[in-house]
């Protein structure tokens, strides 16, 4: 199982059949984005194994806007197969992986659908993808990866305002519909591209913090392994749960140098509270936007312990 190696990223395009109100990747967040050809990409690929090379098995993730919007997909998973790259990754949002291009693409040797399905329910998906009549299509499209041994299918719903409060019906119609599936992904929306421009849409850590443990409670009774449950969340609101374990971040804390490399990465500030709380230089912190909208608000530092 390799939910919690962090992947290498690589963007196949700038086009998407979808109009997510909470994209994180736009031509704002990218704008010096120019699409590969598969030469590029392969030497792109054959950088990260040279800088990995004390790393057992590279993971590398293809994604996009919508990757299966390309047309030579499928030839560019077999080149990276012939690096030797042994775990492939392709982020969908599964509308066109229909059985002829998820066949194609299991020969080619993707080993990985991380696949964006929001919610369970049509009008809540497809309004939250701008996309009409495409509900049917994705579910019947997940479902046919259940024919495929050896390959893990992941979902990925991003959880804002406007699908929350179903977390407990979602995990009963994924038991019952795709019960070949056993991870999900939480991704708090984080408020880029998109999301930022509609940042009405971000929970407040007060919500997260009453609702996710019994969340998460119910989703291990179903027998679900949920990864990254705390994914972006400041060190506060996850706090000695049982289930942080599973969160990509906290296992990565556990390389100083790493934590270090991802906090030059993001948007995240501290506030003053923060100065107090013992976790102060181990929390990845919480997101600038986050603290505009809601102030300082539910969060808890970490002072008393
Ligand atoms: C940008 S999408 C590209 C791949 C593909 N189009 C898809 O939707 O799966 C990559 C992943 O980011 C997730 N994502 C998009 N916007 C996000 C946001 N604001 N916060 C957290 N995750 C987000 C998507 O659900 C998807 O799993
Ligand atoms: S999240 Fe994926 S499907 Fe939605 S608009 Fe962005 S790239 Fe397209």
């Amino acid at each position: 199982m390799t939910n919690n190696i962090r992947s290498h990223l690589i963007r196949l395009n700038m086009l998407c059949n979808e109009k997510c109100s909470f994209c994180n990747v736009t031509i704002d967040t990218e704008p010096n984005y120019k699409e590969k050809s598969i030469l590029e990409i392969l030497l792109d690929v054959n950088k990260i194994i040279i800088i990995e090379w004390w790393v057992e098995n590279v993971k590398i993730t293809l994604s996009g806007w919508e990757p299966t919007l390309r047309k030579d997909l499928d030839k560019i998973v077999l080149w990276i197969k012939k690096l030797w790259v042994k775990y492939i990754e392709l982020q969908t949002n599964a509308s066109l992986l229909n059985e002829k291009l998820a066949s194609k693409l299991i020969d080619s040797w993707v080993s990985k659908f991380f696949i964006s399905f929001h919610s369970h329910k049509k009008e809540i998906f497809e309004d939250y993808v701008w996309l009409k009549w495409i509900f049917d299509t994705v579910i019947k499209n997940i479902k046919n990866l259940w024919n495929y041994k050896n390959i893990e299918v992941i979902l990925n719903p991003v959880i804002s305002k406007k699908n929350y409060k179903d977390l407990k019906e979602y995990f009963d119609f994924i038991k019952q519909n795709f019960p070949f599936i056993k991870y999900i992904s939480l991704s708090f929306i984080q408020p880029h591209g998109e999301a930022k421009k509609n940042i009405d849409l971000m929970l407040d850590y007060e919500i997260i913090n009453k609702e996710l443990t019994w969340i998460l409670d119910y989703a291990y009774s179903l027998w679900f392994v949920v990864n990254n449950p705390y994914c972006w969340l400041p060190v506060c609101i996850m706090w000695r749960d049982k289930y942080s374990k599973n969160c990509i971040e906290i296992i990565e804390w556990k390389s100083i140098i790493n934590s270090w490399k991802r906090r030059e990465d993001n948007n995240k500030i501290y506030i003053e509270e923060c100065n107090k709380c013992i976790y102060k230089w181990l929390c990845s912190w919480i997101w600038k936007e986050y603290v505009e909208l809601y102030w300082s608000k539910w969060i808890n530092c970490i002072k008393n312990y």
